[in-house]
């Protein structure tokens, strides 16, 4: 009973802390997203958002984060944001919304862009702007797209030709693109939650994956992989996002102060994000991991070897919007 008591006791606790009482007639944004990590992009940005909000809303709005999927992870929050109850805001990788559109494929072929400057123009354009706007139909607002950076490859063994990911299991997000990306190399793709990646990769569920240097580092990715190929094949960017219907009852005034304040810190953060990654990469040297550059006539068979992937899903995506996208590349 006592042990029962001081249980009881132990939780109550543990929900104040996780969501401090709100002040009578605040707003309570509940932000979740499945990184952490101090140096990492969209954990800062997250942190960013909450702390000018909660500054300059006081008494009215009071945003609270949830990083490291301690809510939901990146598929369920989806549709969470749709019902607006238990959690309002999130900022998912663009590769996570197979479940709802297939409109944001087009960011998951492989070697479409050639840097994260490339990514920000497409994105600032009217294709961008359009791509984020096709989830108000299913009752998400997407109010900017938060840049992390370009994908590298890991594996229990190293990989320097497209040949050496034949036969090896690698993780991939909830994404179609992405799992034909990695059958093309005549590997076996499987979609998994990021929470579930280093588990895998350690108990050998899985041989490999791909990610930033900011997500390979904060999750400790390198510690259970033979080394990491800088192979910039892809990138991981998130949608910002909040729930349509939470959205639409909040007074005016509010909505626009919060869009101001989203704008102004996806101008601070993205301009950041490159120098975080190369930060990050820095650091799995410093801890010891293995990383391997490769010579642009290696990196160039990658391309070849992933390329096909755009024709299997280029009548869906269009030509014309892949030919826009590419004109971004210097
Ligand atoms: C992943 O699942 O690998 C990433 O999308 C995680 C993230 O949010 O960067």
């Amino acid at each position: 009973m006592r042990l029962l008591k001081i249980g009881i006791l132990v939780a109550t606790a543990a929900a104040f802390l996780v969501t401090p009482a709100a002040v009578a007639g605040e707003i309570v944004i509940k932000f979740s997203h499945v990184t952490s990590g101090k140096k990492h992009p969209k954990y800062l940005a997250a942190e960013e958002f909450a702390k000018r909000v909660n500054e300059r809303m006081k008494g009215k709005v009071r945003v609270e984060v949830y990083p490291g999927g301690q809510l939901f992870n990146d598929t369920a929050v989806l549709i969470e944001l749709i019902k607006g109850k238990a959690v309002h805001m999130a900022a998912p990788s663009l590769s996570k919304f197979e479940s709802i559109t297939k409109k944001f494929r087009i960011f998951d072929l492989p070697f479409l862009f050639d840097d994260i400057e490339a990514v920000n123009a497409f994105q600032a354009s009217g294709h961008g702007k359009a791509i984020l706007k096709s989830l108000k139909k299913k009752g998400i607002l997407g109010l900017a797209y938060w840049h992390n950076g370009m994908k590298q490859m890991s594996a229990n063994k190293p990989l320097i030709a497209p040949a050496d990911a034949k036969g090896l299991k690698f993780r991939v997000q909830q994404s179609d693109v992405l799992v034909a990306q990695f059958k093309q190399l005549g590997a076996t793709p499987q979609k998994m939650a990021f929470k579930e990646v280093y588990g895998a990769l350690q108990t050998g569920v899985v041989d490999g994956q791909e990610n930033t240097w900011s997500n390979i580092y904060s999750k400790k990715f390198f510690e259970v992989q033979d080394g990491v190929s800088e192979t910039d094949h892809g990138i991981i960017d998130y949608a910002v996002l909040v729930s349509l219907r939470f959205w639409k009852g909040l007074p005016d005034a509010i909505r626009s102060q919060l869009a101001a304040i989203v704008a102004e810190v996806t101008a601070e953060r993205n301009g950041l994000a490159r120098k975080l990654n190369l930060e990050n990469r820095r650091k799995i040297l410093d801890a010891g991991g293995k990383i391997r550059t490769l010579t642009p006539k290696q990196r160039a068979a990658w391309r070849q070897a992933m390329k096909p992937v755009w024709g299997e899903f280029s009548g869906g995506i269009g030509t014309d919007l892949i030919e826009a996208a590419q004109s971004f590349n210097k």
